[in-house]
C-alpha cells in the first residue's frame, strides 16, 4: 500500500448517526435532483468540476477502457470522461435514485451523448454485471452514501478485469488545523442552509454533512481497499484535503 497522504479520518464506514435506509438515501436524493447540480457548483465555488476532472485524468489512456461508474447521480463523471478520454469505448452509469437519472439523461440527450452512455436503475452493492466486465470502476461522492461501503467497494473489484483499476473520489478533512477550523465553519453552518435554501430539502443537506464528518478518509479509507483486496491502493487530497482521490488496482 502507498499513501499521499497521513492523514487517519473518520471513525466508522457506516455514516452518520440515525442513517436512513437504503431506499431513503434514494427518495432523499430523489427529492433534490432537480437542484443538485446547480448546488454542486454553487456550494464548492466549482471546485466539484475539477475534482472529477482529476479523478477522470487518472484513467488510463493508453488502451481501450470500458468504464463503469457507480452512484452516478446527473452523469457529470461519465460526461467528463468522454470529453476527457479519447480510449473510452464503453459507459455506462448506476444509480438508485429515478430522479437523478431522469435528470442525466435529460442531459445525456441535450449534449448528443444518449447514444454513447447508458444509465441504469440498481444498488452500488448488488450488481447486476457479470464478473471481469469493465477496466475502470469510479464512484465519485457516492461511497459514502452506499451504506455498506465494503459491499461496493467488493462489487467494483468484482466486476473490474484482472489489473483494471477503480477510482473513488469522497469529501475528507482539511489536514491543516486552520484551514480545517475556517472550512468546518462553512460546513457546518453555512452549507446546510444554502443547501436546505436552494433545494428546499433543509434535512437532506444536513444529513450530507453529517456523513462527511464521520466517514472514513485518508490511511482509514485506505485500509477499508486493502481489506477489500485491492493493491496499489493511494490517496491524493485535493484542496487542501477538502476532496480525497482513492485508487486501487485488482490484482493481475
Ligand atoms: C452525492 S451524489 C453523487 C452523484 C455523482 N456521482 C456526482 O459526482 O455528482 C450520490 C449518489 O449516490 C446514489 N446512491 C446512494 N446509494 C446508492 C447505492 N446503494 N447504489 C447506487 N447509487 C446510490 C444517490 O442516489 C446519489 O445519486
Amino acid at each position: 500500500m502507498g499513501s499521499d497522504s497521513q492523514r487517519d479520518g473518520g471513525a466508522t464506514a457506516k455514516g452518520a448517526k440515525e442513517a436512513p435506509s437504503r431506499e431513503g438515501v434514494a427518495q432523499l436524493f430523489d427529492r433534490i435532483a432537480p437542484t443538485y447540480d446547480l448546488l454542486n457548483r454553487l456550494l464548492s465555488f466549482r471546485r466539484d468540476v475539477a475534482w472529477r476532472r482529476r479523478l477522470v485524468d487518472r484513467i488510463p489512456r493508453n488502451r481501450p477502457v470500458r468504464l463503469l461508474d457507480l452512484a452516478t447521480g446527473t452523469a457529470d463523471v461519465l460526461i467528463t470522461a468522454h470529453r476527457r478520454v479519447p480510449t473510452l469505448t464503453g459507459a455506462v452509469g448506476i444509480d438508485m435514485s429515478e430522479q437523478m437519472l431522469v435528470h442525466g439523461r435529460e442531459k445525456l440527450t441535450r449534449l448528443g451523448l444518449d447514444g454513447a452512455i447508458e444509465l441504469q436503475q440498481g444498488d452500488a452493492t448488488a450488481l447486476d454485471l457479470a464478473d471481469g466486465s469493465f477496466d475502470v470502476a469510479t464512484i465519485a461522492f457516492g461511497i459514502r452514501n452506499v451504506m455498506d461501503t465494503p459491499a461496493a467497494l467488493g462489487e467494483m473489484l468484482r466486476i473490474l478485469k484482472p489489473g483494471g483499476r477503480a477510482l473513488i473520489l469522497e469529501f475528507s478533512l482539511p489536514r491543516n488545523r486552520v484551514v480545517r477550523a475556517i472550512y468546518l465553519c462553512f460546513f457546518r453552518h453555512i452549507l446546510p442552509g444554502l443547501g436546505g435554501l436552494v433545494s428546499g430539502d433543509p434535512k437532506a443537506y444536513t444529513y450530507l454533512n453529517q456523513t462527511v464528518e464521520t466517514y472514513p478518509y485518508g490511511p482509514a479509507f485506505i485500509r477499508i481497499l486493502d481489506e477489500v483486496g485491492f493493491t496499489e491502493c493511494s490517496c491524493t487530497p485535493l484542496t487542501f484535503g477538502i476532496a480525497s482521490l482513492y485508487s486501487g488496482h485488482k490484482p493481475l
